[in-house]
């Protein structure tokens, strides 16, 4: 039984087996002994326990499954471990998926984020919350950059359910006077990323020499950032970013997706000694609703809260193909959904 008097911050953590929650879990968990993280996740195919084994016996970490649709599941665990504060990145997060059936998008997104700010507002005296948002909420942007100030232009169900949770969570803040921070963040990559999205897809087809798919003419443009990278922003603006504001967050790396997919065939060829990949690129039908480009200006957590992307993208996109590499086996789980066994395994005979 885990004694949550001791902490002197009792933290959910939604999303926490997925691929930023489990990046941030990993680095949290072990620097703030202080506070106990309760992972609330109930684990769709994006959700991967095994991603926590480094922190999974850790004693300021616990792991709940649970529904953040679930409202009932939820104040059970609200009660339980008197919680103060939420990291809130549990969502239905691939764009494709959301166009082929929004309906989970709007349910996990919008009414999940609402259960947990009527939670919230029960201890609005001694809370925060911080959601985990998208700059797709802005739409594409020809020239220039988005500032926190932009006009929301959502095109895809996915970034229109993140629009919207964003909305309630501002609203919560200005009616009941939540303490609320919101982070906005760019195109993430790195390990432990489900290979659905471009750059774990594009390693693992060009790892099995199998076509890689380009939508529309690959010049769209994404600004990306090294997932390690997000999880210090997350933590700085958890602890210091100022209640009801937003923070935009984006290291400035834009790159077209065909640089992308030809960077990562390069590298692996170079690393394996067997290309060249590039032949793999397979120009397929567009993403219906595609956004052009994104970029984001993040001068405002520079100047308020030091922060600053330290890792440089063709290092970070380097080091990420070569964890790829050597985590293979990894990447074969998502595909035969072994992982999805892990929570049986080792989960469901234990005791928190
Ligand atoms: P992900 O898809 O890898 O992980 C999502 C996690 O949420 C999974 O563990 C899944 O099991 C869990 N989950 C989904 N529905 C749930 C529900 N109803 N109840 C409880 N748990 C549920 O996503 P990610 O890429 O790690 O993104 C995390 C958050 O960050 C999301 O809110 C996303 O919108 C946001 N974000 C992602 C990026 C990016 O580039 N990946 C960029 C900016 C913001
Ligand atoms: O911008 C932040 C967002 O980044 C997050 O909010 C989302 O959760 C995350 O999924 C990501 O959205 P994108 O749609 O930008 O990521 P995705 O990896 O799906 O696609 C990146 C770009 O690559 C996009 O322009 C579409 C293109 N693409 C994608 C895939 C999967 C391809 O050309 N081929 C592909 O097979």
């Amino acid at each position: 039984m885990i004694s949550k008097d001791r902490f002197e911050k009792r933290i959910i953590v939604t999303g926490g087996a997925g691929f930023i929650g489990s990046n941030f879990l990993r680095r949290a968990v072990p620097r703030y002994r202080q506070y106990l993280f309760v992972n609330i996740d109930c684990l769709t195919y994006a959700g991967n326990l095994g991603n926590l084994k480094t922190v999974e016996n850790d004693e300021n970490y616990v792991f709940e499954k649970i529904d953040v649709r679930n409202d009932e599941l939820l104040a059970d665990c609200f009660e339980k471990y008197d919680v103060n504060a939420v990291i809130h990145l549990a969502a239905e997060s691939h764009v494709d998926r959301s166009i082929i059936g929004p309906e989970a998008f709007i349910e996990t997104n919008i009414r999940g984020t609402f259960n947990l700010l009527e939670l919230a507002r029960r201890r609005v005296h001694d809370f925060r919350f911080h959601h985990v948002s998208t700059d797709e909420v802005f739409g594409s942007i020809e020239d220039g950059l988005f500032s926190e100030l932009s006009p929301y232009n959502p095109s895809s169900p996915y970034a229109a359910s993140k629009a919207s949770a964003d909305y309630l969570v501002q609203a919560y803040h200005k009616t009941y006077r939540l303490d609320t921070v919101i982070s906005n963040c760019s195109n993430n990559f790195g390990p432990y990323q489900f290979p659905e999205k471009l750059v774990p897809l594009t390693i693992r087809n060009a790892l099995l020499k199998k076509e890689i798919p380009i939508y529309g003419d690959g010049g769209n443009i994404r600004d990306w950032i090294f997932v390690e990278d997000h999880c210090r922003a997350l933590d700085l603006i958890f602890h210091g970013g100022r209640s009801g504001n937003t923070y935009n967050i984006g290291a400035g790396y834009e790159r077209p997706n065909l640089d992308i997919v030809t960077g990562i065939c390069r590298i692996i060829d170079r690393m394996l000694g067997d290309g060249p990949r590039e032949r793999l690129i397979t120009f397929v039908g567009d993403r219906p609703g595609h956004d052009r480009r994104y970029a984001l200006d993040s001068s405002k957590i520079k100047s308020e809260l030091g922060w600053e992307a330290v890792e440089s993208f063709d290092q970070a996109l380097e080091n990420t193909v070569r964890w790829y590499l050597d985590n293979q086996e990894w990447l074969d789980d998502c595909i035969s959904g072994e992982y999805l066994k892990y929570y049986e395994k080792n989960y469901s005979r234990r005791r928190n």
